[in-house]
């Protein structure tokens, strides 16, 4: 990805009506989901929902992503190849383990071995296993399933997330050392803006690029938090100028010193690193 996007709204495949309103709305991202939030009995007359979705909707620019069914179940063949054929933007494939998925059936198949992946890390082996994840070259992106990550680890659901910061970090440290993007997990209680609030700046002092979400309410407070302010944008766009015309080193911009590693931040605040 050349941009990083910082909302990530997730939208039932199973649900035409609600995927034609995400269409519309501002999240940086839509991942349309076949996996959890389809009931079991829908899956294919989901898949062929989120086929005709994609095929007519204007997503306004929006990232196109699809989240298919576990790679062991009866449908991520079809729900890949689906996805392929629609030329989305990315694959996001859940509950990963190991690296070795990302090489055998059913993403090493003809068409779907093109696609970038966004993976989600939400079980102990896959938090265990998520260095050599991100660094497989067709992973661009980790996302934190935190439901399912509690539930594994046997955290209490809800509340604090005191319990699960070894995994929140072993994921921004996997894909800091991969050079990939890291997105933080869902906030179940859309009626509560001000928790919603409360940790997306958790996730964003952690490390994490941006957040995934579950409801149109909850774009406009997580881009508040993760979209950088003009001043911010203004500072770094001034900070980068100075030290490209500086010559490197210590470098004396607006009375504080600069040095590469403040570039590299700085092109991060941007999205481009
Ligand atoms: N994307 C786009 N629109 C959404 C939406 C989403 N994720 N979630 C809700 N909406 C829409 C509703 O359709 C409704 O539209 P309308 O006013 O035109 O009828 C409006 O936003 C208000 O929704 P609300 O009544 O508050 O909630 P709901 O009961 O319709 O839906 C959920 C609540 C949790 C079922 C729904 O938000 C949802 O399905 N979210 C995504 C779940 C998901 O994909 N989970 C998998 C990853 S964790
Ligand atoms: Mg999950």
């Amino acid at each position: 990805m050349n941009t990083c996007p910082r909302t990530l709204l997730f939208v039932p495949g199973s649900k035409p009506k609600v995927i034609a309103k995400a269409a519309g709305l501002t999240a940086d991202a839509v991942i349309i989901d076949l996996e959890d939030a389809v009931a079991p009995d829908a899956k294919c007359d989901a898949r062929q929902h989120v086929a005709d979705a994609l095929r007519a909707l204007d997503f306004g620019g929006k990232l196109r992503a699809v989240r298919i069914n576990a790679l062991d179940s009866a449908h991520a063949a079809a729900d890949a190849g689906m996805a392929a054929t629609a030329e989305v933007d990315a694959l996001v494939v859940p509950k990963m383990s190991s690296v070795a998925d990302i090489d055998g059936e059913p993403l090493a198949a003809p068409r779907v071995s093109d696609m970038p992946l966004w993976v989600m890390i939400e079980t102990p082996q896959g938090v265990l296993n998520a260095a050599s994840i991100a660094a497989h070259p067709r992973v661009q992106a980790l996302i934190v399933g935190t439901n399912d990550l509690a539930l594994g680890l046997g955290c209490e659901a809800g509340g604090s997330r005191a319990p699960m910061q070894t995994a929140l970090q072993m994921a921004v440290l996997a894909a800091r050392a991969a050079g990939v993007h890291v997105y933080d997990g869902v906030y179940n209680d859309f009626s509560a803006p001000e928790g919603l609030r409360a940790e997306c700046e958790e996730g964003k002092a952690l490390g994490f690029d941006g957040k995934t979400l579950i409801h149109p309410s909850q774009i406009d407070i997580a881009a508040g938090v993760f979209r950088p302010s003009d001043a911010e944008v203004e500072e770094a766009r001034a900070l980068i100028a100075a030290f490209a015309a500086s010559g490197g080193g210590a470098v004396n911009f607006r009375g504080r010193m600069i040095e590469d590693l403040h570039v590299t931040a700085a092109k991060r605040l941007l999205g481009e690193g």
